[in-house]
């Protein structure tokens, strides 16, 4: 194999490398990894990316994470060539990322008072969220390495996507999930896609201890987003959505703030592309936290013992996030929120999410359960469905529009992260006559 790609720890003071046929999620000091490329993609790759939109029954070009498969080629293969692709990249037929790129939702521009922003909605993936951006690679390096069985926690989302992949490839997965936490769509997922749910008493955070645990005895491979792989599959949410702006890059990307795999991709895309001349402007990352679980916008915004929480050049104030998580574990503070796909207290990478917030001078903001409904239920009047969780994205675009941090002539990118799959929350919403947008039944 050759030696074009390779994993490196994100920390600068330390920068072990490993192989990518290494099977790890941190370097032996405990620093999350990157996936790295020595050499640097030509743009005119760009007009290759366009024309695949035409796939002639290509999958891999059908696919909207493939179809970019030279900006993540960490199998290091001839990506012209089909019988590799074939042989090397797991793909659901090229339907992951096909059907999602941004749109114009003219309702939610009026409400958040933007008409520069468009939505783009990764519910519309084949397991019904952004996870199978990542999914795709995560497991394309299990395939790689010879793995037969996947693990993660999750809040759901993560669980369906595994689960759908691994039915594909034919592996075993096992998912670690909160007990009474997840949708019902979601778990209904990975029991019908032949996983073995693992039911924890606790949170998400709990959960992800106990699925890192069993695998760190040799109980499966970590499909969550701490694996290095899953980020460069995510990426592509980016390229799609920089591809139909004709990659002058937006003035804003703002994403549902959870373990901040999303927040970590987005930054390693766009430091990918500045770096290597594809685009000569860095969009801002507005993260939306939920105000129940809303760990990054506490230490971001300095609410916790007074200090701002930043990257800092690599040398983020550790001790910092480790008070607060002792802090919330001796006040028995729990995540909680309605939005359980981001009901999370301690997001995995967020050191990851600091380098990107850094990198592009990210904002960190969170809104209440009421807004994120609103925010759901708004996509739903412009014909388009999405989760709670993805309701933070409006809602959290309508604040900072009002507090005069988004302008109204701003050109933002919203990314709507799952589709609806517990239909008693719109149900609920609707049938409340109180609600800002219901739409309650007659008798
Ligand atoms: N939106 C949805 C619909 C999600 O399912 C998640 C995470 C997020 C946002 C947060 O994204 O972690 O990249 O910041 N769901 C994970 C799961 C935790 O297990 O399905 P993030």
């Amino acid at each position: 194999m050759l030696s074009e790609a390779f994993q490196k720890c994100i920390d600068p003071s330390c920068g072990l490398e490993y192989p990518v046929t290494d099977i790890r999620i941190e370097c032996e000091r405990g620093h999350l990894l990157d996936i790295k490329y020595k050499s640097k993609p030509q743009t005119s790759l760009k007009e290759v990316f366009y024309k695949r939109r035409n796939h002639a029954n290509n999958i891999f070009n059908e696919s909207g994470v493939w179809r970019f498969r030279e900006l993540l080629n960490f199998c290091q293969i001839d990506t012209e060539n089909i019988d590799e692709c074939s042989r090397y990249l797991v793909s659901l037929d090229g339907a992951e990322g096909r059907l999602s790129k941004p749109y114009h939702m003219s309702k939610v521009s009026d409400y958040v008072g933007v008409q520069n922003m468009r939505l783009q909605p990764e519910g519309y993936n084949p397991s019904g969220s952004f996870k199978d951006n990542g999914m795709t690679t995560a497991v394309t390096h299990a395939k790689l390495v010879n793995i037969k069985k996947i693990i993660c926690a999750s809040t759901g989302n993560t669980s369906a996507s595994a689960a759908m992949y691994a039915a594909n490839e034919n592996m075993e997965c096992d998912v670690y999930i909160p007990a009474g936490e997840v949708a019902p769509g979601k778990l209904g997922q990975a029991f019908q896609f032949g996983a073995q749910v693992i039911e924890i008493k606790g949170n998400f955070d709990d959960a992800l201890s106990a699925s890192l645990k069993q695998a760190g005895k040799g109980g499966g491979y970590t499909v969550n987003s701490v694996n290095p792989f899953r980020i460069e599959g995510q990426k592509t949410i980016v390229f799609r959505a920089l591809e139909s702006l004709d990659w002058e890059a937006p003035d804003w990307i703002v994403y549902p703030g959870g373990a901040l795999g999303n927040t970590s991709s987005c930054g390693k895309s766009l430091m990918e592309l500045y770096e290597w001349g594809w685009i000569n402007k860095i969009p801002r990352i507005a993260v939306v936290n939920s105000e129940g679980a809303n760990t990054l916008y506490t230490l971001f915004n300095g609410k916790f013992e007074g200090k701002e929480l930043r990257w800092n050049k690599g040398k983020p104030d550790t001790e910092l996030i480790k008070n607060y998580y002792k802090f919330m574990d001796t006040n028995g503070i729990k995540p909680k929120t309605k939005a359980t796909a981001i009901q999370i207290a301690k997001p995995a990478n967020i050191i990851k999410g600091l380098r990107a917030l850094e990198f592009t001078n990210g904002i960190v903001t969170q809104v209440s359960d009421s807004e994120m409904l609103d925010g759901m239920a708004l996509v739903g009047l412009n014909g388009f469905d999405c989760e709670m969780a993805s309701g933070a994205v409006p809602a959290g675009i309508k604040k900072l529009t009002s507090e005069g941090v988004i302008k109204k002539d701003d050109t933002v990118i919203g990314i709507l992260t799952g589709r609806q799959k517990d239909s008693s929350i719109p149900v609920d919403y609707h049938k409340n006559p109180q609600n800002r947008f219901a739409n309650p039944p007659k008798s």
